[in-house]
């Protein structure tokens, strides 16, 4: 083969390639990326001067795939996978060092990995961007379906209130007719007992609904997580479950109402230490950004389902047995923070346990 004739050959199988290589990206299903890093890989390796030689490697934070099973000892060219201007990722060219050194390499083949890895870069951006997009839609969703649920709740819990208050009255009012009857006195506490049990719930769900007076105001938030702390220390100890707080500031200032802020964190402790193994950490922490007050609240738990991880926040939803819990405490918190115009999310720990992330603006 001439001189002439083999440039013109690299150039073909260099072509070639890019075009397979582009094919590939638009033929590419998001959710078989491995599939479509591999095939490009293995497109990649045929446009090489040595292809029998020749092993491409394409690795990002997240996936790494060879057009071989294993590489040994090798000499190699690479060039970075930029995505969002950032390298994220690397698409290695390998030849074995027994045969070659690097100066095998075709400067063409340099310039092929490069175009090669705009490619790949433009579409793993593209499929964040996706991913991006549905998660954000899912969100919206769930705020949705959330604030439909609390306009319900807050017009029955409307509508509760007054018929419970009366029951209590009368309750009350009908003790003094029967002072003789002791089984009448002690049916009709049952009556009373089980009519404030009733309250608790609709003020919960009020509370949910954000129907509660606000009373917004500048606060230094530190004495208020000490607080609700302290207001916890004996359960703590009771249940043997662990605490540190974390916080770094002096002070934390922010607009909102002091008692609902002591809600938030007592209640996310409250599950915190029903959640939390004998023994089992509970952190505190609290930093600020420029806008915003951070609390996260982790324990060492089981964490969450993902069945529980889509229905935290709403109302009544509830894994604890029936007695132990209403379902209410964390649509409370939600709608809370949404009143303060926060955002608060539930995820699971990498290793174990539950966090729950608490953003508020400072102003
Ligand atoms: N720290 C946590 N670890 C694991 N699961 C949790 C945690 N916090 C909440 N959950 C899950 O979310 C559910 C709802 O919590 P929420 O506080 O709203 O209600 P509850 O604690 O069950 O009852 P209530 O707060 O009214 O006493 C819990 O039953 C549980 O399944
Ligand atoms: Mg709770």
């Amino acid at each position: 083969m001439g001189k002439t004739e083999q440039i013109l050959n690299e150039r073909i199988k260099e072509l070639t390639c890019l075009y397979e290589v582009s094919s590939i990206i638009v033929n590419a299903d998001a959710e078989l990326l491995q599939d479509t890093l591999k095939a490009i890989a293995n497109s990649l390796k045929k446009a090489f001067q040595y292809p029998d030689k020749t092993s491409i490697t394409i690795t990002n934070d997240k996936i790494s795939t060879s057009s071989e099973e294993s590489i040994q000892d090798t000499v190699t060219i690479y060039t970075n996978i930029n995505i969002f201007n950032e390298s994220r990722g690397k698409i290695i060219a390998h030849l074995s060092t027994s045969e070659f050194k690097k100066e095998d390499f075709l400067e063409e083949e340099q310039l092929l990995l490069d175009n090669v890895a705009l490619k790949v870069g433009n579409m793993l951006e593209r499929i964040e961007i996706q991913k991006n997009e549905t998660s954000l839609k899912r969100q919206m969703e769930r705020a949705d379906r959330l604030s439909i649920l609390g306009e319900i709740t807050a017009g029955i819990a409307h509508e509760l209130n007054t018929p419970l208050t009366n029951i209590l009255g009368f309750s009350e009012l009908l003790k003094s007719d029967v002072k003789e009857n002791k089984k009448a006195l002690t049916d009709l506490d049952k009556i009373i007992q089980n009519t404030i049990f009733s309250r608790e719930v609709v003020k919960k769900l009020m509370f949910f609904a954000c129907e509660m007076p606000q009373e917004m105001k500048r606060v230094n938030i530190i004495p208020n997580i000490k607080n609700a702390i302290n207001l916890l220390d004996a359960t703590f100890r009771k249940e043997q479950v662990k605490y540190i707080v974390k916080i770094e500031d002096e002070e934390l200032w922010l607009r909102a109402d002091p008692i609902q802020l002591t809600q938030i964190i007592f209640n996310l402790l409250m599950n915190a230490i029903y959640f939390s193994p004998k023994d089992g950490l509970v952190i505190i922490e609290a930093i600020q950004t420029k806008n915003n007050v951070i609390l996260k609240i982790s324990d060492e738990g089981d964490g969450f389902t993902p069945e529980a991880l889509e229905k935290v926040f709403q109302p009544f939803f509830t894994t604890k047995p029936t007695g132990d819990g209403s379902g209410l405490g964390l649509s409370v918190v939600h709608g809370i923070v949404a009143s303060h115009k926060g955002t608060i999310t539930a995820q699971n720990k990498p290793n174990k346990g539950a966090i729950f992330t608490v953003v508020l603006p400072k102003s």
